[in-house]
């Protein structure tokens, strides 16, 4: 096996991303060239440029991934790539270019699933300091722009299971910050900024609510489709575990306008580009957003990590997991972070969540996901393809 030193690549939305991972536990080096710039002028990610930049990118990244970590291609074991969900172009883009390398090297290619690696960007962590305590399973959150899906995950004789649980009916949590954000003017994505500016406001000002998802019947036998797609069986998940952010964005939406708070957003994107960076103190959030504005971001967030929390504690507990998984974009929100870690401490449940830098879509999580594939023998033929719609466990 070498030194089980895996280079992986990640190209599924608008991050060009590589990195070597040794023994899916030991980060080398995680390279990610962010397309930001070239989608926040549209207010969200455009398929078409996406592709072209993960061409332009994709080269001088895997070069300086292997360069940072000090290894040649030569030093290699294997190449993971990221075989979707995600956006078919972007995708074909890593794949191509992966199989390739692999041909050329002679070395074995691993498939990964987008959100698979969501999950290893925690266990990466938890690889390299509390091994012996992974055998339990785990309840996953991955919350990101494109999902909100709750896993049972669970290492089985060497590689891991997962079994989804839980999902958004509609909209990824993610989106609805996204959404949310742009309405308020606050530019692409609006996470980060809805984060920083959080800190400043009232979040009992407005008392969102969510609905409990009670029935099954609404759905009329349609299998209903996120952004990405990753369908499943939801009459079979329990309604208790299931989410639904259009409610709340529309609550947004009809706030705003109610209060006249439209008019003021249109002048802020010029603003915060300006800024550069995310406030730091109340004068600076003050300087962007006027109190009730604030008020009302601490409140939407509120409300988001309660119902995010809610429902992951509750599958944790009725699924009987030892330890709770929080990852994806969302996941380096702060505010969710201490809540979810306070939660789990009352509970004496254990939590994790990756770095603030593996939060967010990389590469490392992609190598650390084909680990225990790779010492498996599970290889991906050279048929392999880009699946826009690729689901995660059943
Ligand atoms: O995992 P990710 O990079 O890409 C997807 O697979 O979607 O997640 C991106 C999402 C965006 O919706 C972004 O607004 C959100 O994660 N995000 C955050 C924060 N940082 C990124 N949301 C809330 N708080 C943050 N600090
Ligand atoms: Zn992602």
């Amino acid at each position: 096996m070498g030194n089980g030193l895996i280079l992986g690549i990640e190209s599924s939305c608008d991050e060009t991303a590589a990195a070597v991972v040794e023994r899916g536990a030991r980060t080398l080096s995680s390279v990610v060239a962010s397309q930001i710039a070239t989608h926040a002028r549209y207010g969200g990610v455009v398929p078409e440029l996406a592709s072209r930049e993960h061409l332009r990118a994709i080269v001088p990244v895997v070069r300086a991934a292997l360069a940072e970590a000090g290894v040649t291609l030569e030093d290699l074991d294997a190449i993971a790539v990221t075989s979707g969900p995600g956006l078919a172009g972007a995708l074909l883009v890593g794949i191509t270019y992966a199989k390739a390398l692999a041909y050329a090297q002679g070395l074995p290619l691993v498939a990964v699933n987008h959100l698979e690696g969501h999950i290893h960007a925690v266990l990466l962590n938890l690889r390299a300091t509390a091994n012996d305590a992974l055998d339990a399973p785990s309840l996953a959150l991955v919350v990101s722009g494109g999902h909100t899906h709750l896993y049972l995950a669970e290492p089985v004789s060497g590689t891991w299971r997962y079994r989804l649980v839980g999902r958004t009916l509609d909209d990824a949590a993610g989106e609805a910050y996204d959404k949310v954000a742009k309405l308020l003017g606050l530019g692409y994505p609006g996470g980060p900024w809805i984060d920083a500016l959080a800190r400043f406001g009232n979040p009992h000002a407005v008392p969102f609510s969510f609905a409990q998802i009670k029935t099954k019947a609404h759905l009329g036998g349609k299998v209903p489709r996120t952004k990405a797609a990753t369908t499943a069986p939801i009459a079979e998940l329990d309604p208790h575990f299931l989410f639904s952010f259009s409610g709340i964005k529309t609550a947004v939406l009809r706030y705003v306008e109610l209060h006249g708070m439209r008019e003021a957003a249109r002048a802020r994107v010029p603003r915060m580009l300006a800024m550069g960076r995310t406030p730091a103190t109340h004068e600076e959030a003050l300087a962007l957003c006027p109190q009730p504005v604030l008020d009302l971001i601490a409140s939407f967030q509120h409300a988001v990590v309660g119902d995010l929390m809610k429902k992951t504690f509750a599958a944790a507990e009725a699924l009987g997991a030892a330890r709770i998984l929080v990852t994806g974009g969302v996941a380096a929100n702060r505010e969710l972070r201490e809540r979810f870690t306070a939660e789990a401490e009352r509970r004496g449940l254990a939590i994790a969540f990756p770095t603030r830098a593996l939060s967010t879509d990389n590469a490392a999580m992609i190598a650390a996901a084909a680990w225990p594939r790779f010492a498996a023998g599970e290889f991906a033929p050279a048929s392999l393809t880009a699946d826009p719609s690729l689901a995660l466990g059943r």
